[in-house]
């Protein structure tokens, strides 16, 4: 098959509800960068979309957690991560998000389309509603005990503890986590999509690349455990999936269906419309076409996801697009596997990560530090592991003694010897270099020696194999340095000044194409090299396929006279005070712990509450009520007058112990009858971890509102 003139490529959409660390990096956005990159410095016409993930139970927990609204959530991190991916250099053509109306559209078309289509079939089943919540709950949001291992605290949809998928009818004492109350089982419409109908030939689009027998892709170039988790999949046999959920926030199903109020799509049908959404809306604000990447044969569109999501992107996705019948599939799906850290699975809740804001803050100018090094433990085919100190000795032995000491030795020594001008030489100059002793002249013959690792760079970038790719491109600084030292052009200068001139023009000629091909890894270091040789920056417009074109053509790629600017270190060591210092920063959280405070309550405004009138006051008479065992009738002075209130304290606090005691009262709580005694506002109380009950108490004199 031919290389594609065009790729439309897409990271995983990233779920709004909590800050990016570097496994976001390592699994879906630094691979999808790299590859964007590299197939712009190679003339593709490329289109990369990303964005946030906004819709899904995840983001309703999160809100009810921190007592905000989902869009509130959202707008929080949407704008964290735009500027956060900016500033690790993260090429999206759009960073778009899925509360965007046009995503909402293009979402419910989608459906809709579908749903004229006959593709979904309609289904009524029992699932489980939380009659205090009033609402149908999430799978995520029912807890119990696992039927496989036995553990408390499973998930609906999955038990962390053994990894079972689960679905929430067989947890043992389901309970509602938003209540705590135990779940009823009610009856719910629901649009599924007969995934089962689609085996046949999804079967033989992943295992031969063949789709209603045209050769589409190349299955070899997909990764193993992509085909193996997808073949596992079918294996099983595929089951219908819902499409639709009951939820209050999300896309809504498209309205004139009978019977979808009250019904949203399910995330991960919306989530990957949004890449269409995104493309979308990049055509509006550039006055391009969208459809030319989503419909046209000639484009290869990859999705960069991690490893969780491969069902998601290789099976679902691809049958609901080859259902709505317009559409190109993915023509590769290569997923990362999961990056530890230190030991350990990054897990936000335990705050075992490296924050990428925090990064950025604390380690400023070292952006393509943490890019060539999650590059070089990127985890493509297995897990992998980020650890400080491999962070700070890869910098070392490789950026700082072999990268960047090539190029700063070129540039030191040209600067010196030729005031910054490319020095002219003689092309027959025939001596030994490190290529072997040649008939065609040294420079030619290292010269070709860097268009063979190129050329292998960039396939093993078309395989994505960054790892391998980038390790490539290192060869090639390895290769100048030896290429220097072998020649010595510093003693050279002084006795043969014609072969010091071939070896720093050929010098010269290497760190050039190093300065576009190490563009894609490193593009702050190599805008800052471009600088230095009075290049402009390399802005993705076939600056490599140049390179490789003037290589395989014997064309130099700086000319002998053109005036470079200083040197400057590229890169330098990390001092093991500031590895230690990122280090101590490592302290996990038990989630427990955290768990243990009570959710937040929805938040209020100001004027919510100016309405209540707090006022304090002080206790002049206090009763146990009869029959009641929690509740003593209290008379407080407020001053002004005195009231009755009932409290429900009675189990801690004995009458005569508070007689005296100064309180706050909400004195406009509406009048309550109490066993027949009424009740003229609340007294106000905090509760502590424990359960036990405090007087909340301000000194001032009675009577006086506290607000
Ligand atoms: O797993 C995740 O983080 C999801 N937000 C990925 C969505 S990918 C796509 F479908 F949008
Ligand atoms: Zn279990």
């Amino acid at each position: 098959m031919n290389q594609p003139k065009r790729y439309l490529i897409t990271s995983a959409l990233t779920y709004a509800n909590g800050p990016l660390h570097i496994g976001h990096l390592a699994g879906a956005n630094l691979t999808a960068d790299i590859f964007a990159r590299t197939m712009r410095n190679l003339g593709k016409e490329v289109l990369y979309v990303g964005g946030s993930d906004e819709h899904g139970a995840a983001i309703t927990i999160k809100a009810l957690k921190e007592g905000l609204t989902p869009r509130q959530i959202i707008d929080k991190y949407h704008a964290q991560f735009e500027e956060a991916f900016r500033r690790i250099g993260i090429s999206f053509d759009i960073y778009h998000r899925t509360s965007e109306p046009i995503h909402h559209q293009t979402s419910q078309d989608f459906f809709r389309t579908l749903y004229r289509k006959g593709e979904f079939i309609e289904k009524e089943t029992e699932q489980f509603y939380d009659p205090k919540a009033k609402m149908f709950l999430a799978d995520r949001y029912i807890k119990g005990t696992c039927p496989k291992c036995g553990y408390e605290a499973a998930y609906g949809d999955q038990c962390e503890k053994c990894g079972s998928d689960l679905s929430p009818t067989e947890l043992i004492n389901p309970v509602s986590t938003l209540t705590g109350e135990k779940p009823v089982l009610r009856k719910t419409k629901h649009w599924y999509f007969p995934l089962n109908k689609h085996e046949v030939w999804l079967r033989q689009w992943i295992n031969e690349g063949i789709l209603d027998g045209k050769k589409v892709h190349d299955p070899r170039t997909w990764k193993n455990h992509v085909i193996g988790q997808c073949n596992s999949w079918l294996n099983e046999g595929l089951q219908a999936r819902a499409m639709t959920r009951d939820l209050d926030w999300g896309v809504d199903v498209p309205p004139e269906i009978p019977g979808a109020e009250g019904k949203k799509l399910y995330v991960w049908m919306d989530a990957p419309i949004g890449y269409i959404s995104a493309s979308k809306q990049w055509a509006i604000d550039h006055g391009k076409s969208w459809e030319r990447f989503w419909k046209d044969e000639g484009t290869a569109l990859i999705h960069f996801i991690g490893k969780d999501n491969i069902v998601f992107h290789a099976i679902i996705f691809p049958a609901l697009l080859k259902a709505e019948g317009s559409f190109i599939l993915p023509a590769n799906v290569p997923a990362n596997q999961f990056l530890n850290l230190e030991g350990d699975k990054i897990s936000t809740s335990r705050n075992w990560a490296i924050w990428l804001n925090d990064y950025l803050e604390s380690m400023p100018g070292k952006e393509d530090v943490l890019r060539f090094y999650l590059t070089r433990i990127m985890p493509e085919q297995r897990d992998s592991e980020f650890t400080w100190k491999g962070y700070q000795e890869a910098n070392e032995t490789e950026l700082v003694n072999n990268l960047g000491n090539f190029i700063n030795r070129v540039l030191v020594l040209v600067n010196k010897y030729y005031g910054g001008e490319v020095p002219d030489f003689d092309p027959n100059v025939q001596l030994t270099s490190s290529a072997g002793e040649d008939q065609i002249s040294f420079q030619d013959a290292e010269l070709l020696l860097v268009f063979d690792k190129l050329q292998e760079m960039v396939n093993a970038i078309r395989r994505f194999e960054f790892r391998a790719a980038l390790r490539t491109l290192m060869e090639i600084s390895s290769m100048g340095n030896q290429f220097l030292q072998f020649n010595a052009p510093w003693q050279a200068y002084k006795t043969q000044p014609e072969l010091a001139a071939a070896v720093l023009n050929t010098g010269i000629q290497i760190v050039t194409a190093l300065s576009v091909a190490m563009e894609p890894f490193m593009p702050f270091s190599s805008a800052k090299l471009r600088e230095m040789l009075r290049l402009p920056a390399v802005a993705g417009r076939g600056e490599l396929q140049d390179i490789l074109d003037a290589l395989a053509e014997g064309r130099l790629l700086l000319e002998p006279g053109h005036q470079i600017g200083p040197a400057r270190h590229l890169f330098e060591r990390i001092p093991d005070e500031v590895i230690e210092a990122q280090r101590a920063k490592l302290v996990k959280t038990a989630p427990a712990q955290a768990a243990e405070y009570p959710p937040l309550k929805p938040q209020i405004q100001y004027d919510d509450f100016a309405r209540l009138d707090v006022r304090t006051g002080t206790i002049v008479k206090a009763e146990k009520m009869k029959k009641a065992d929690k509740l003593l009738v209290l008379e407080v002075d407020l001053g002004f007058e005195r009231r009755t209130i009932v409290s429900g304290i009675a189990q801690q606090f004995k009458p005569e112990e508070i007689i005296g005691r100064r309180v706050l009262v909400l004195v406009n709580l509406a009048p309550r009858k109490l066993r027949g005694v009424e009740s003229n506002g609340m007294i106000l109380m905090a509760e502590d971890g424990e359960g036990r009950l405090h007087f909340v108490s301000a000194d001032t004199d009675d009577g006086w509102p506290v607000s």
